[in-house]
């Protein structure tokens, strides 16, 4: 597989046309955060705030992502944002298998290039690509797993809490357990 250094990469997905969602976005979106991070954030693909604006996660699920990392004192400079697709499919439906698989090779070249230690799957669809196509996210959120050194969670998607609050407990304790293992990262890491 090739792997394009940055500013390859961010080339060829600005010009991308490989399936239909880039015949309907108005920006790519691409990335958000700190390319030399520990933590990844990966979310399902943009909505319609992120396809005008061509940032991850700056809507309503957005404004709720940034006030849990504020409340676990996550950093801005301590993660970088990404999506299984770059492109915002219309009406803001889930993206389609070959959708996600066309546009995967973008996000192992982001992990590629990032290094994360910790990778968070934000929500069904990217735990589906990323994780276990037949996983449920109810059972298994919140756990740990270790895959080619990466450790990898997945959790709700910060829109699914918009729509039921009681999620919120569960995605609370979630991403206490991110911050806990990201404190070690980074005391190994200053020691
Ligand atoms: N939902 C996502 O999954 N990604 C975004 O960038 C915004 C909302």
């Amino acid at each position: 597989m090739i792997m394009y250094n940055w500013e390859e990469l961010i080339m060829e997905c600005t010009n991308c046309k490989k399936c239909i969602l880039g015949d309907t976005r108005k920006n790519i979106v691409i990335e958000k955060g700190n390319r030399n991070a520990s933590l990844m954030f990966i979310g399902e693909g943009p909505g319609e705030q992120e396809d005008i604006q061509g940032t991850p996660f700056v809507g309503r699920a957005g404004k709720l992502f940034d006030l849990l990392l504020e409340a676990l004192r996550i950093k801005e400079d301590q993660y970088y944002v990404t999506n299984i697709v770059k492109c915002r499919p219309p009406r803001n439906r889930v993206p389609n298998d070959d959708e996600a698989r066309t546009c995967l090779p973008y996000l192992r070249n982001q992990v590629f290039l990032v290094k994360p230690k910790i990778i968070v799957c934000l929500g069904a669809t990217a735990m589906r690509h990323i994780i276990d196509k037949d996983a449920r996210i109810t059972k298994i959120r919140g756990n740990w797993i270790e895959r080619k050194g990466y450790w990898i969670m997945p959790v709700f998607h910060p829109a699914a809490l918009l729509r039921d609050e009681s999620k919120k407990v569960l995605m609370w304790e979630d991403f206490k357990k991110v911050k806990q293992r990201l404190d070690i990262i980074c005391q190994n890491q200053n020691s």
